[in-house]
């Protein structure tokens, strides 16, 4: 019998995983620079949990929880993001106090229902920050310059940041309403789940994938021109910051994000070459939140940024991340003693090199065959002679140049060549 992965679900193989484990290592050295630790929360969560933040008019969680019910009776879901697992477990924890900031980092699977597509999965993975306890205009900049900042050390230079803000919730209610208004011959024609899902959120007309609805909507009202004072002056100096930080952002009316959480400033990432999933990363500020989960009053920004469209982005741009190569690849050529091989091995890992042999038997020939498809850097060949005379010869694999040494200069001359 044999098995595949689950649709909308990737194996990563061991000859792709050192993709990720760069990424994600780009990703730990930019937001330590920030102050943030790592946390790490279970891959399932009360339902409610994902009802009560991401929202009940939002897609996640109308159509795509994994929600079932364990043996308990319980009803449990795979989680669909990281915010609200992150913030459940600092509250729990009681790890937020009130007047100071928390800053948290995560790399987690988020497991979304969706119609698989590139760039589209069900299981999918996501870095990202929450700047929990912050509700200054530096937070928003703090939190977009990481992201951009993040892009860059994988080597993608040409994304672009789009920013907005929802304003507060006067604004919201009153841009909801002029939307909803202006969106009426638009509802006309709509199937009754549509229709629906509008008039509940009008807000979710702004993400319509339909060419026939984002044309519609080109001359729809402009949220900008709801903002309060205070959220315009916030978007002012947002910008300013971003300026400053040299972060390519444009001010982009339409992006409205696609969970129910977010308060005044919010962002995606954009890239231009991978076709309809371009949004890499969203996020944004949530200031009601952390109380709403029975936390502390505390204003929050963070943001969520795909692993799998990143690494496509990449792909698109023909970039690519380099394997390591093993350092030493040793070719047993008659040695009497096999235990010689293991313990030149064992001198040279514990001097850090990455050593790879044969242990099946190959003959020399196929040895070299493996050396090179190892891609190592140095073969040591050790037959009967050079066992007797405790030399061993060290090949340069890339030039076929060789000399012969002890097997006591070994360490050094591989480490220095
Ligand atoms: P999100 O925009 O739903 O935000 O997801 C963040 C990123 O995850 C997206 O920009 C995208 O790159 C990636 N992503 C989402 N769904 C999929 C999928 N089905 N397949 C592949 N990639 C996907 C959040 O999840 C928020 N928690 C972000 C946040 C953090 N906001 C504040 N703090």
């Amino acid at each position: 019998m044999r098995f595949q992965a689950q649709r909308g679900t990737e194996d990563v193989l061991p000859s792709v995983s050192h993709q990720w484990i760069t990424l994600e290592n780009a990703f730990r050295d930019v937001v330590k620079l920030y102050g943030y630790a790592e946390i790490r929360t279970p891959t399932f969560e009360d339902t409610q949990l994902f009802t009560r933040s991401a929202g009940e008019t939002s897609d996640i969680v109308n159509k795509q929880m994994y929600t079932f019910e364990d043996r308990g009776g319980r009803s449990i879901t795979l989680k669909p993001e990281g915010t609200a697992p992150a913030l459940r477990a600092l509250i729990e924890g009681h790890v937020l106090q009130q007047g100071q900031a928390t800053r948290v980092s995560y790399i987690t699977a988020a497991f979304r229902y969706e119609r698989p597509q590139k760039g589209r999965l069900r299981e999918s993975h996501q870095v990202g920050i929450e700047l929990v306890g912050s509700g200054s205009v530096e937070a928003d900049g703090e939190v977009i310059e990481i992201a951009s900042r993040f892009y860059a050390a994988i080597g993608l230079h040409d994304v672009t940041v789009l920013i907005n803000s929802l304003g507060r919730s006067e604004c919201r209610d009153a841009f909801r309403a002029a939307l909803l208004e202006f969106a009426q011959p638009l509802l006309k024609d709509m199937d009754a789940e549509e229709r629906t899902k509008a008039e509940r959120n009008p807000l979710r007309l702004l993400d319509s994938k339909d060419p026939l609805i984002a044309e519609f909507l080109k001359d729809a009202p402009s949220i900008g021109t709801f903002w309060e004072p205070e959220s315009a002056a916030r978007m002012d100096a947002l910008q300013q910051l971003l300026a400053d930080a040299g972060v390519n952002w444009r001010l982009t009316p339409t992006i409205v994000r696609g969970l129910d959480y977010y308060t005044e400033t919010v962002f995606e990432v954009q890239a231009d070459n991978i076709g309809a999933q371009s949004a890499l990363c969203g996020g944004g500020r949530y200031d009601n939140l952390v109380k709403e989960l029975g936390g502390p009053d505390m204003p929050s920004v963070g943001f969520g940024a795909g692993i799998e469209r990143a690494l496509l982005t990449l792909e698109a741009a023909e970039k690519s991340f380099e394997a390591a190569r093993p350092d030493v690849y040793i070719v047993d050529a008659g040695v009497k003693d096999r235990n010689l091989i293991r313990r030149i091995a064992r001198n040279l890992r514990s001097a850090n090199l990455v050593v790879e042999y044969d242990m099946d038997g190959k003959t020399v020939k196929a040895q070299f065959k493996a050396a090179d498809r190892s891609r190592a850097k140095w073969g040591i060949v050790i037959g009967g002679d050079e066992e007797a005379s405790g030399q061993v010869t060290l090949k340069n694999l890339d030039t076929t140049a060789q000399i012969s040494i002890s097997h006591d200069q070994l360490v050094e001359q591989v480490k220095t060549r």
